[in-house]
């Protein structure tokens, strides 16, 4: 079997750019990496992406979590799978801790009355990440570069968009996260330099997996 490595945190973290790093690096020491995002790298799962990011049609909370979840399906069945019984490296660029941060705990709808979890297990269809890699910097910074992002012409998405407020929540949500899966989730100060935050996903890797 393969790894499945899960990229976290929230929105310019810069989780996207270590992904694309450790993917080469993996693969100069002789891996083959297999490297995804959610939502949407499939066929079915690009036109859930433009549903849930575009904006035209903005949905209900529930709506918003059931999409996450097809699309997460979709892509385990269609992508995830096969690769991991193939032995390669994925890295995947967010996964059910998106959900739960996004969905379950920024539009709270994990509330008293809903035990939403058992829902995010049965969209993973048996499949759980060996290592997540939680990029934490604070929502300040984070949208200071998103700022500096759309600036220079990046395209904002509709959960870019919004409140600060909502960026807190979700931020609370990804430590929350790490804090109760100490086993799973390994912090990343996301706060350095490119190269600094590259020497510790590559020194975390390395000791988990050894090699
Ligand atoms: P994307 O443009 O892929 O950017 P990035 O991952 O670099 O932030 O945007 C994906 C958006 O979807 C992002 O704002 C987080 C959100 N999201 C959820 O709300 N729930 C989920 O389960 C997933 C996978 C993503």
């Amino acid at each position: 079997m393969g790894k499945l490595i899960t990229f976290e945190g929230g929105d310019g973290c810069g989780k996207s750019t270590q992904l694309r790093l450790t993917a080469a690096w993996l693969r100069s020491i002789g891996k083959e990496v297999v490297e995804t995002f959610e939502p949407g790298d499939s066929a079915l799962g690009s036109q859930i992406r433009k549903l849930l990011l575009a904006g035209e049609h903005a949905p209900v909370p529930e709506c918003e979590l059931l999409l996450f979840l097809a699309d997460r399906a979709q892509h385990v069945r269609e992508k995830i799978l096969p690769a991991l019984k193939r032995g390669s490296w994925i890295l995947c660029d967010r996964f059910s801790d998106s959900t739960m941060a996004y969905q379950l705990a920024a539009r709270h709808l994990d509330c008293k009355s809903n035990d939403l979890a058992p829902m995010l297990k049965f969209a993973e269809c048996g499949v759980s990440p060996d290592m997540t890699l939680w990029f934490d910097l604070p929502v300040e910074i984070a949208a200071q570069r998103m700022l500096l992002r759309q600036q220079a012409g990046e395209k904002s998405n509709r959960l870019d968009d919004e409140a600060i407020s909502f960026h807190q929540r979700v931020a609370a949500a990804f430590a929350h996260q790490a804090e109760s899966d100490k086993q799973r989730v390994v912090r990343i100060d996301a706060a350095v330099a490119i190269e600094s935050v590259q020497q510790q996903l590559m020194a975390v890797i390395k000791e988990r997996f050894a090699l």
